[in-house]
């Protein structure tokens, strides 16, 4: 048995749309932070049973969730000629049903551990290209701190894996956990809806190599303002990129925009903070270590939300040894 921890990442630079749906070959790069309280831990055991089995916390999944984590290991049995299958058992140590970014840290902690199992070490690059086949963002979450997708040029997907980035801007997240529903639309068919109807397309992937640029730039001088103004910029284009689809792709809640004002009036008094938000209703604040508390407490007194939680920067994804 092979057991690995992952940890969600949430991007300053968003990933939304692909160049090559069946390899999840991202359009452009990203870039984001690992997350330490976003983590998950799964254990695979390879068993003779006739099917893979798949726990999250506790709860024995079927259909589409079974078949993707089928999919993914014949990406590990396949070149090996093996036929064993699999069980895995997941727990997420956030809330699920809010959708945090909850495959990032579920695909990356399956590159590990998958692999381990059947006795083969990979690279972390070879484990990025294989955790970006689960899902994209979960190439990232291989890596610890602040992260860069490479988006690649090969049609082989070869070079589009995730590297760490050598920045120690301090940087902490908030998050604004809003009240609602199962997300309606994943990113997979967000994105994938985006990029066959919207207008903005071109125009949101052109400022993506633009902003990836100048975020490393930012990071690497601390300048907050700067920062705000790039992934502000960044995250409300991939929603307007989104917004802009036939028929639009709407994320944003009410508490959304409360939250989204809260942010901007902290700043306006002086706070270095700015948001993003990913393909669901949650806002994300990042602040550096000693904003944390304050902002949180902003948080906790607005309307609609579920709950506040805060993280510092995480630690690479890691195969646990067992005895
Ligand atoms: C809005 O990685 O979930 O969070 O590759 O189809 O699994 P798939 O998509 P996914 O998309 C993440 C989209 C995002 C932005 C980001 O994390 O960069």
């Amino acid at each position: 048995m092979a057991t690995a921890t992952a940890r969600a990442n949430l991007a300053l630079v968003k990933y939304w749309g692909k160049r090559d749906a069946t390899l999840n070959l991202p359009a452009a790069g990203s870039l984001s932070l690992t997350l330490d309280r976003l983590r998950t831990r799964t254990s695979v055991e390879l068993h003779d049973g006739p099917n893979d089995e798949l726990l999250i916390d506790g709860q024995p999944q079927s259909g589409k969730a079974l078949s993707r984590i089928s999919r993914f290991a014949d990406l590990v049995r396949g070149p090996l000629g093996r036929s064993e299958r699999i069980r895995v058992v997941s727990h997420n140590e956030f809330p699920t049903a809010a959708g945090l970014a909850s495959s990032a840290s579920a695909f990356a902690a399956l590159a590990v551990a998958v692999p381990a199992a059947f006795e083969v070490e990979l690279s972390d690059k070879a484990r990025s290209i294989l955790a970006r086949r689960g899902s994209g963002s979960a190439a990232r979450s291989i890596f610890g701190g602040f992260v860069r997708m490479n988006a690649g040029a090969h049609a082989d997907g070869s070079d589009a894996y995730a590297e760490p980035l050598a920045a120690d801007c301090p940087m902490h997240a908030v998050i604004a956990v809003a009240q609602a529903e199962a997300k309606k639309i994943g990113s997979t068919d967000g994105m994938e809806h985006t990029r066959a109807t919207s207008p903005y397309h071109a125009a949101w992937l052109q400022l993506v190599e633009r902003d990836l640029g100048e975020v490393q730039v930012a990071l690497q001088s601390g300048d907050w303002d700067h920062l705000a103004l790039l992934v502000e910029g960044n995250c409300l284009a991939m929603h307007a990129d989104a917004m802009a689809a036939r028929p639009g792709v709407l994320y944003f809640r009410p508490p959304t925009l409360l939250a989204i004002e809260a942010v901007r009036s902290l700043r306006q008094s002086g706070t270095p903070v700015f948001f993003t938000i990913d393909a669901g209703p949650h806002v994300v604040a990042f602040t550096p270590p000693s904003e944390v508390s304050r902002i949180a407490a902003h948080f906790a007194q607005l309307p609609g939300l579920a709950e506040v939680l805060t993280s510092g920067p995480g630690a690479a994804a890691q195969l646990e040894i067992t005895p």
